[in-house]
């Protein structure tokens, strides 16, 4: 698929559905993808990379948020680690927001709650943030939109971001703590790194593992 055409909100790409596992130690889901969303063919390498070593949840009734949803994967795979979490899957893209929406309908998870950015509760804050961002909507754009939902951060949520190196992970790293956030490198691997990003810390940049 052309990388143009994911975040808009009426893809143009002709629909032609299609099916990819998500399979992890605790995540076993056949997803419903499309052309028109993001990694349709196949669960996305740093989306992977992320389920696999973000932290543990905190458990119980919080608020998540999956920033830039697609079809799913981290807003599905939340929910199952928390059952009892609302997460927020967010998207531009009503393609990639109806095929999250199927998903975690028929993984029975009515934790996920699939809206457009503009209709989050304007009061609501977040627990916790997880997203594989969309940078190629380009560092200005990308920027606002991290400066809009971290400011959403509950005082002591933090969020989860993974970004290819090559895609400008360790500036958007420097970025974020030049903004007054604490970001830290938890991990790293392939070519992807995974960043935390917390509201109030002293705590610099460095590397976890
Ligand atoms: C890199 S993809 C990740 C998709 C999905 N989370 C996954 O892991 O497969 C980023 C997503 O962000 C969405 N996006 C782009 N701009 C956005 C915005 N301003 N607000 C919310 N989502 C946006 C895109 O449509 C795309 O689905």
């Amino acid at each position: 698929m052309n990388d143009q055409q994911y975040w808009t909100s009426h893809p143009a790409a002709r629909s032609r559905p299609g099916k990819v596992p998500l399979l992890l130690p605790d995540v076993n889901l056949l997803m419903a993808t499309d052309r028109g969303v993001f990694s349709a063919d196949r669960i996305d390498r740093g989306t992977r990379f992320l389920l696999l070593n973000g932290p543990p949840l905190e458990m119980g009734p919080v608020d998540l948020m999956d920033l830039g949803c697609g079809y799913g994967p981290i807003a599905c795979a939340l929910a199952i680690r928390n059952p009892e979490a609302t997460v927020w899957a967010v998207d531009v893209n009503e393609r990639a927001r109806a095929l999250c929406r199927a998903n975690a309908s028929a993984a029975g998870l009515d934790g996920v709650r699939v809206v457009a950015p503009e209709e989050i509760p304007k009061e609501l804050t977040f627990d916790a943030i997880w997203s594989n961002p969309p940078i190629r909507i380009g560092k200005s754009a990308l920027q606002d939109l991290l400066s809009r939902w971290l400011g959403r951060l509950a005082t002591d949520g933090t969020a989860h971001l993974v970004v290819q190196r090559h895609l400008g992970a360790d500036s958007l790293a420097r970025w974020l703590d030049d903004q007054g956030w604490t970001t830290i490198r938890r991990g790293s691997r392939k070519g992807f790194r995974l960043l935390d990003v917390a509201k109030h810390s002293e705590e610099p940049l460095n590397e976890k593992s």
